[in-house]
């Protein structure tokens, strides 16, 4: 990265001292990872977030519904910058607050809305995140996926589970041993979801239609293939991946456990890893060293293009600004959507 841009940060942030904090999502850009005071999946930044009741200042160094969900968890005295307002998620937006409500009217009508809770991905929006707050569901990450469907199902019969279909199913067959046919997925484009009302009644998992479009890239086909390639691999991918990805992988967790994975992997393993590639690149640059051959599921390039927004001249900006005194790009959910949200996340932190 720009020399001059890298001391102009560090610069800005020695100036800030404790008043700044820097989250760095794990599929940011290594030259904006240098500069996080803590780098983590989506579960540990949140949880990071809400324990810095002393900076000022907190740069999420991620993406939209990442930095909502920071601001719903600090306080009003604490103001989270996202150093690019176009880093969003294509997955938190295949569910509006519109959509998801006009759902739960179907819920309603078919008489099953009472049995059913919802349980949202944290990529969401605050709207989504309030939604599940007031209707009794929680939030989860790809790290505590299981255990909120554990708690979901001792609270009703069914769970309505927004918005990737993807984590959703692979939660419920893999953890929880639901079959596929216990899964139903909800269309939002099509009148009732595409569904029957019989078909919704009957479901144990009615799944949002939202998927991750880095993720779906991994095929059946690119685990076929690279076990072919390289003899003895491991596969080792994200839940965001397709069920029959999931189903044919050694390994599944999220990106904070596919760090820990290949830290304890023992010296000559190989590994073909299918999730976002400045991930992958860090981990098998760092992990060559100890000579753990690490590689990309796919051939083709697939880096997050939301996450990658967040780019050294973007955080430069945003932390020189705030070294000015200026707030630029703050993030900050309205007081009634923050109210019910943080229901929802609050209940994700409690999850034994
Ligand atoms: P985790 O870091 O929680 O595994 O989430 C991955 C992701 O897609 C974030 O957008
Ligand atoms: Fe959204 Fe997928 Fe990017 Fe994560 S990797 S921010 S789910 S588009």
């Amino acid at each position: 990265s720009d020399p001059d841009l890298v001391a102009r940060a560090a610069a800005a942030k020695a100036k800030l001292g404790d008043k700044v904090f820097v989250l760095g999502h794990h599929y940011q850009r290594d030259e904006v990872i240098q500069f996080a005071d803590v780098t983590g999946d989506s579960f540990k930044l949140a949880r990071e977030a809400a324990a810095r009741p002393q900076a000022e200042y907190i740069v999420f160094c991620g993406v939209h519904f990442m930095a909502e969900s920071a601001d719903i968890l600090t306080g009003d005295a604490q103001q989270v910058v996202l150093p690019d307002l176009a880093a969003g998620c294509s997955m938190a937006d295949m569910a509006s607050a519109e959509q998801v409500a006009e759902c739960w009217d179907v819920l309603t009508d078919a008489g099953i809305a009472g049995s059913t809770v919802p349980v949202s991905y944290m990529n969401s929006s605050a709207d989504i995140k309030a939604f599940t707050g007031r209707n009794g569901g929680t939030i989860c990450t790809s790290s505590n996926a299981r255990r909120a469907l554990d708690w979901a199902f001792e609270q009703g019969e069914r769970v309505l589970f927004l918005p990737d279909q993807h984590l959703g199913r692979n939660t419920a067959v893999r953890d929880l041993g639901l079959s596929l046919d216990d899964c139903v997925v909800y269309n939002p484009h099509k009148p009732n979801g595409g569904l029957t009302t019989e078909e919704l009644r009957s479901a144990k998992m009615i799944l949002w239609r939202g998927h991750c479009s880095v993720h779906g890239r991994f095929s059946l086909d690119s685990v076929n293939e690279v076990r072919e390639r390289v003899p003895g691999v491991n596969v080792l991918v994200h839940p965001e991946c397709r069920h029959e990805v999931v189903a044919a992988a050694d390994h599944v967790g999220s990106t904070e456990y596919i760090i820990k994975t290949l830290e304890a992997a023992p010296a000559g393993s190989k590994w073909a890893i299918g999730t976002e590639l400045n991930l992958v690149r860090r981990l098998a640059n760092r992990f060559a060293a100890e000579d753990k051959q690490i590689s990309f599921l796919d051939k083709t390039v697939c880096f997050c293009s939301t996450m990658n927004r967040i780019d050294l001249p973007h955080l430069v900006w945003a932390l020189e600004s705030l070294a000015d005194g200026r707030v630029v790009n703050r993030i900050q959910v309205d007081p009634e959507t923050e109210k019910y949200a943080k229901v929802a996340l609050e209940r994700m932190l409690a999850l034994p």
